[in-house]
């Protein structure tokens, strides 16, 4: 059989993409650097080194917005310098292998379908050959990638917290029982750890410093200890580059309104779950993906909000791609994947 197998997790800050035999070939910052309106300059983590930092004439966009993509053209582009490598700059290589491949793509359940054929369009009207291309529910292949057994009849709640998006499905016997798609995730914590150290220290920070500080210093569970970290930026009433000393408790408390949004939407899905599927979880807890579950705490945080146990994977970010890669070396996973046809949204 044909190695050119691919499955495609576009998520709002990274790409991944696995590569069938191969494993995950693709782990980049889901951006892509344009100028003249539509030529590519650079692509993946070497755009992301030109965000916040690029000339007007330069303009650094990040496709996927929510989960859902934002800009297709500009996602569309990226997709195929990945497979088709490009005008030769550096850094867009590609993977050299666009012709005839079979594309596994992973799609959020709580979007609309309008939403959700876009995905596929953006393979079908790329220029890449494509012998076929499938849609996996996102939180399916999540939650294989994340080692839990999807196929039997028992309830499995697994919650993806990601950059733009958090996930929070329940899934019995290879299907999704219900899922819920917030707007909250990394990068609204990293925005409100912008706000508050503009309000507290009056210092504008871009977003890269206000990730920086949120890695340094965040915790799902407020600290007693206080630990600090230096954080660059400019004055906002002298208007000159300044740097500030932040603590890790204006950083818990910039983000305990979102986190505390996160754990409402959990405990709604946990009070709509049916009686014996809330048996299961009771018995096997929570499973959480996605690489905001890095957080310090934050496991403890849901922990003892909803009494039930947690189980944290290796590798967080990258538990969908992994899903999508033992749909595509399994065959027992094949009904996983569906045509457009065959899924529910045509
Ligand atoms: N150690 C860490 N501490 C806190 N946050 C982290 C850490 N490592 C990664 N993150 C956050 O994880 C997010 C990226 O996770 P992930 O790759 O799962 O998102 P995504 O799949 O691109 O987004 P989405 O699923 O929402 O579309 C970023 O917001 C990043 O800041
Ligand atoms: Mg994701």
């Amino acid at each position: 059989m044909s190695e050119k197998v691919y499955g495609i997790d576009m998520g709002t800050n990274s790409i991944k993409i696995y590569q069938k035999s191969a494993g995950v070939i693709v782990h980049q910052k889901n951006m892509i650097a344009m100028v003249k309106k539509d030529e590519p300059l650079a692509l993946g983590d070497e755009a992301y080194s030109m965000y916040e930092k690029a000339p007007k004439n330069i303009s650094v966009k990040k496709p996927i917005v929510n989960g859902v993509i934002a800009d297709f053209t500009a996602m569309q582009i990226m997709i195929q310098l990945y497979f088709r490598g490009s005008r030769g700059r550096k850094g867009m290589e590609g993977l050299n292998s666009g012709g005839n491949a079979e594309f596994l793509i992973a799609v959020p359940h709580d979007i609309t379908d309008v939403e959700k054929r876009a995905f596929y369009d953006l393979i079908a009207s790329s220029s890449l050959k494509s012998r076929k291309i499938l849609l996996v529910e996102k939180p399916i292949a999540d939650a294989l990638g994340a080692g839990l057994n999807v196929m039997d009849a028992t309830g499995r709640l697994i919650v993806n917290i990601g950059a733009d998006t958090t996930e929070i499905s329940l899934i019995s016997l290879g299907g999704i029982v219900q899922s819920r798609l917030l707007k909250i995730g990394g990068t609204k914590f990293d925005e409100a750890i912008q706000q508050a150290v503009k309000k507290t220290h009056n210092l504008v920070i871009g977003m890269k410093s206000a990730e920086r500080l949120k890695k340094e210093l965040a915790s799902g569970i407020r600290e007693e200890e206080e630990r600090t970290y230096e954080a660059t930026g400019r004055n906002l009433i002298t208007g000159l580059p300044n740097r500030v000393t932040v603590t890790n408790h204006l950083i818990f408390d910039a983000m305990s309104e979102h986190m505390a949004s996160i754990i409402d939407a959990i405990k709604f899905i946990l009070e709509k779950t049916p009686p014996e599927l809330s048996m299961d979880i009771m018995h096997d807890g929570v499973c959480m993906t996605g690489g905001s579950t890095n957080i310090k705490n934050l496991d403890l945080l849901i922990q003892q909000e909803t009494g039930l146990s947690i189980m944290k994977v290796e590798e967080p970010e990258l538990s969908v791609a992994k899903g999508l890669g033992m749909i595509m070396e399994n065959p027992e996973y094949e009904r996983l994947a569906s045509t457009l046809q065959e899924s529910s949204f045509q």
